[in-house]
């Protein structure tokens, strides 16, 4: 199992989110983050306006699924959420070592 983590430009969400639930994804979770890459988000502009602080707003979606998936789960993130400058956001895959389904008990692949 893999926890697909992605953050990346807000008005992005719901082309990402159709992208997801074409695979067929199980659950995710969405946070309204801010943050900075390495271009330290000077000369991005957001709405219309250049941002004088270098914590710009992005969305976070965090999916937890099986290898296989996790896999195609990153290439649509990665397609849907583009625009080509800088700012574009990041994705990090992390090994997830146990899942638990709190209503069942189910451990492991049988939870997500
Ligand atoms: N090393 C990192 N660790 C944690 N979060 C990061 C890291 N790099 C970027 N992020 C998050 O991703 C968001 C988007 O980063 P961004 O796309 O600007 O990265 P970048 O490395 O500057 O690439 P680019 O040159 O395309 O701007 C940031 O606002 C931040 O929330
Ligand atoms: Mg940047």
């Amino acid at each position: 199992m893999k926890k697909v983590e992605a953050i990346f430009r807000p008005f992005k969400l719901e082309r990402v989110i159709e992208a997801l639930v074409a695979l067929d994804v199980d659950g995710m979770t969405l946070s309204e983050v801010a943050g900075f890459g390495r271009t330290g988000g000077k000369t991005e502009i957001f709405r219309g306006s250049a941002y004088s602080v270098n914590l710009l707003p992005k969305v976070k979606l965090e999916i937890v699924a099986s290898d296989r998936l996790a896999r195609l789960i990153v290439e649509a993130i990665e397609e849907s959420a583009r625009s080509g400058k800088i700012g574009d956001g990041k994705i990090f895959v992390t090994e997830i070592i146990e899942a638990i389904r709190i209503r069942t008990g189910d451990w492991g692949e049988a939870a997500i």
